[in-house]
């Protein structure tokens, strides 16, 4: 999945309505216009100054953008010699002293629906709420509910280690084998087994179940630090921490350690795949025994004798299971014990959990690998269930006409790139025409899937509403089960929203549909209070995810040999020539925070970097397809006497020129070089300054609009124009 920006998460203040720069605004505006004499009303939500002509729009929205549009700028800048700096230099000197990595006006948004939806956890359950919502809720307060976890002690993981048929405290004395029953019963009561993991999956509509190798990353000093916790709690002295951390690597790493890469995927029978198994004909590991005990808690239906299972590395499942046959015992059940022991004692007392979540990579959101309680038990409520918060932020904080307003847009784009397609003249016609039903089939999501909403669907859908019970350990145990066990959600047959959180504060392109969740309908993405602003802004996202569909990467990388047959030779030679010529002009751009001889690597940027020129062509055009019928509104009567209205303040700029400051102020950000160096070596999208900087260089109507010099740096000579 590609996502547009990454963000640092904070804590965050919610700052107070009516801030005194929106006081100014408002003065400047009254001294405006009592300059001129009297104001006729045209328009509810704009204000034509007699005499003048001009139409001002002067709704909220309006303020609050001309504000913001504002106070970011350094006018004194030429906008056609470094245009971030004209849009976005105020912006950069007033953060020059920010306490964190990074800010930006999109990380604003960012963390305001962080703070809503720490609100919606915080203020706790109400009676009228879907279950599963109240569930979500249910589990966050046990999350950050310390006192409970640490009073309920280890006995609850005790037990449960109990009934799986191992000791209490790693010290094995007997030398019997387990396998496979500990597994079977590791399974029934976490959903989990040390050595490898089922799991039911599904795809183009099949569902079926599949075979891999555990993944599960262990280091010496995870094991370490868990054994000298445990000890601790015991003041015991019984383990020796570090020989036991010692041995129990070395078992870790012979065991997955494989003499080859296996990346072939092949379909088994259970007898197959028992064969596989199986030491010289010596049956060990009773896989049809395993098989009907991991499906009695599951709703999908296998036949053991019929249904084939796709293994994923049938040459690791080999090695895997002739090494698990030959060796002892004692160290295989040690493992098994410490595998079952780190699945359940994070959720017991906190040391556990803390030291759980210091080695997870996954939950290191800040620079120092840390993040406090209620931002980490939040991404965990939402994690298991996605969808409940979703429903909680969508009702609370959504609201339909936004949707309607962005599903017009979504179409207004996917028709300017359709128009842009057919004008492009250097693929020949089939290759053209191939793109055009490229781009028909691409399904468009906006604001969240239609039956999220519907009265008891969510409660319908939630396919751990009766397991997800209980204290904190049961509940993280039944969510596990659950959701290895429960293929429920696939039941639907959804065709679209499938591949995506509804909750993601980000658009995306992913399998072929177009995401853009209720989260990102905020200001600065839309309600910016003129349309052609929202088409700025959240227009420019949107094009950029169809284009995304259309880059070097999903062409000519296609893994589809039907696709391949799109170019020909002529058209691919056109379209890399086109590449380059990005290529080129990005690793020329300069980053002086990062020294004078910096050079960007152009190339893993690529595709981003023919996302976002093509999406501001796009939204461009998106936004003259909606103006078109907004002037000839087929009603005749609503027509706006000027769709077009000028911004508080900035009445000197023209309505084309708002277009590009807009789009640029989306990308204001302060970084430190830490976080701009960090963010060359991993992400995928250029720089802040570089997407706005390049992209509007490449693009002829905004040198026009600007009347930049031809040959200046906002209007080169050589434009790069893949779409
Ligand atoms: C605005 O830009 C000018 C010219 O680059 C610079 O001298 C000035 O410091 C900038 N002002 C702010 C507030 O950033
Ligand atoms: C829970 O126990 C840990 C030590 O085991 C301690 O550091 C922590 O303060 C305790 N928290 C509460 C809320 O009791
Ligand atoms: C990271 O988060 C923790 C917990 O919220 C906080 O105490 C710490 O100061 C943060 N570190 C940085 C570098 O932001
Ligand atoms: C999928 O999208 C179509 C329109 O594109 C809509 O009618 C349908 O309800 C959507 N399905 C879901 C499950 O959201
Ligand atoms: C999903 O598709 C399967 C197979 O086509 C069908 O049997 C099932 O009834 C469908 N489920 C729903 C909820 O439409
Ligand atoms: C035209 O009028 C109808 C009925 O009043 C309304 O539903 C529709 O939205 C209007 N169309 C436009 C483009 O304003
Ligand atoms: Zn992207």
């Amino acid at each position: 999945m590609q996502t547009e920006f990454s963000v640092e998460s904070n804590d965050w203040k919610m700052r107070q309505h009516g801030s005194s720069r929106y006081i100014v605004f408002l003065v400047l505006l009254i001294l405006m216009f009592s300059v001129t004499s009297t104001i006729s009303e045209t328009h509810a939500q704009v204000k034509t100054i007699q005499g003048t002509n001009q139409a001002i729009c002067i709704s909220d929205e309006c303020f609050n953008l001309a504000s913001r549009i504002l106070t970011s700028m350094n006018e004194s800048v030429d906008p056609c010699d470094d245009f971030y700096q004209f849009a976005c230099g105020g912006y950069v000197n007033k953060h020059q002293n920010s306490e964190t990595g990074s800010k930006s006006t999109i990380g604003d948004l960012v963390k305001l629906v962080d703070y809503r939806v720490k609100e919606i956890f915080n203020k706790g359950i109400s009676p009228s709420m879907p279950e599963t919502v109240k569930q979500a809720i249910d589990f966050y307060e046990k999350c950050i509910d310390e006192g409970t976890q640490n009073n309920s002690g280890l006995e609850p993981m005790f037990s449960l280690l109990e009934s799986l048929g191992l000791p209490r405290l790693p010290i094995f004395r007997s030398k019997i084998q387990l396998l496979p029953e500990v597994l079977i019963r590791g399974d029934k009561m976490t959903g989990k087994t040390p050595f490898f993991n089922i799991a039911i999956e599904q795809q183009h509509g099949n569902t079926y179940l599949t075979w891999n190798v555990q993944k599960q990353v262990f280091n010496k000093q995870l094991f370490e630090e868990f054994f000298k916790t445990l000890d601790r709690h015991f003041r015991l002295n019984v383990i020796d921490a570090q020989q036991a951390a010692r041995d129990l690597f070395d078992f870790y790493s012979s065991m997955f350690t494989f003499s080859v890469l296996d990346k072939n995927e092949v379909w088994m029978s259970v007898a197959e795949f028992q064969q596989l198994a199986d030491d010289n004909g010596i049956t060990w590991f009773n896989w049809k025994r395993f098989l009907t005990s991991f499906l009695e808690d599951s709703s999908f239906k296998f036949d053991l004798e019929k249904g084939k299972i796709l293994v994923r590395g049938p040459t690791i499942a080999k090695q895997l299971f002739y090494k698990l046959h030959v060796a002892q015992n004692q160290r295989i059940n040690s493992y098994t014990w410490f595998f079952y022991f780190y699945s359940t004692a994070p959720y017991t007392m906190t040391d556990f959990r803390d030291k759980y979540f210091a080695m997870d990579p996954h939950f290191r959101f800040n620079s120092s690998g840390e993040i406090d309680l209620q931002t980490r038990c939040i991404a965990q409520a939402r994690s298991v269930f996605p969808d409940a918060i979703s429903y909680a932020y969508i009702s609370k904080y959504f609201d339909e006409e936004t949707k309607q307003n962005t599903e017009v847009m979504v179409e207004d784009i996917y028709q300017a790139f359709k128009l842009l397609i057919r004008d492009i003249d250097w693929t020949d016609e089939q290759t053209k025409r191939f793109a055009l039903e490229k781009l028909d089939a691409v399904k468009q999501n906006v604001g969240y899937p239609q039956w999220l909403m519907a009265p008891g669907a969510l409660d319908g859908r939630n396919y751990c509403l009766e397991d997800v019970r209980g204290d904190w350990l049961t509940m993280n145990l039944k969510a596990n089960i659950a959701a290895s066990k429960k293929y429920f959600l696939y039941k639907f047959n959804d065709t679209n929203w499938t591949g995506t959180s509804k909750m993601a504060m980000n658009a995306c392109y992913e399998g072929r549909q177009v995401y853009v969740p209720a989260e990102i309908l905020n200001s600065p993405f839309t309600k910016n209070g003129l349309a052609s602003l929202n088409y700025a802004s959240l227009g420019v996202f949107i094009g950029h995810e169809f284009t995304r569909g259309f880059d070097d990467e999903d062409l000519t990388v296609e893994k589809n040999e039907e696709q391949k047959k799109w170019w020909s030779r002529k058209t691919l030679k056109n379209f890399d020539e086109r590449v380059q010529c990005m290529v080129d002009q990005y690793s020329q751009f300069l980053i002086p925070e990062l020294g004078s001889n910096f050079k960007l690597n152009s190339i893993q940027t690529i595709s981003e970097n023919i996302a976002d020129i093509g999406g501001l062509r796009e939204a461009l055009l998106a936004y003259d397809l909606f103006k078109n019928r907004q002037m000839h509104n087929v009603n005749g009567t609503e027509a706006l006497p000027d769709p077009e209205p000028y911004l508080p303040v900035l009445t000197s700029y023209s309505h084309k020129q708002l277009f590009f400051l807009g789009f640029s102020n989306m990308w204001c950000q302060k970084e430190s070089p830490a976080h701009l160096s960090q963010k060359l070596s991993t992400d995928a999208h250029s720089l802040s300054h570089q997407r706005v900087l390049s992209t509007l260089a490449n693009n002829r109507d905004f040198a026009e609009a600007w009347q930049c010099p031809l040959g200046s740096r906002m209007n080169p000579v050589k434009k790069c124009i893949d779409w």
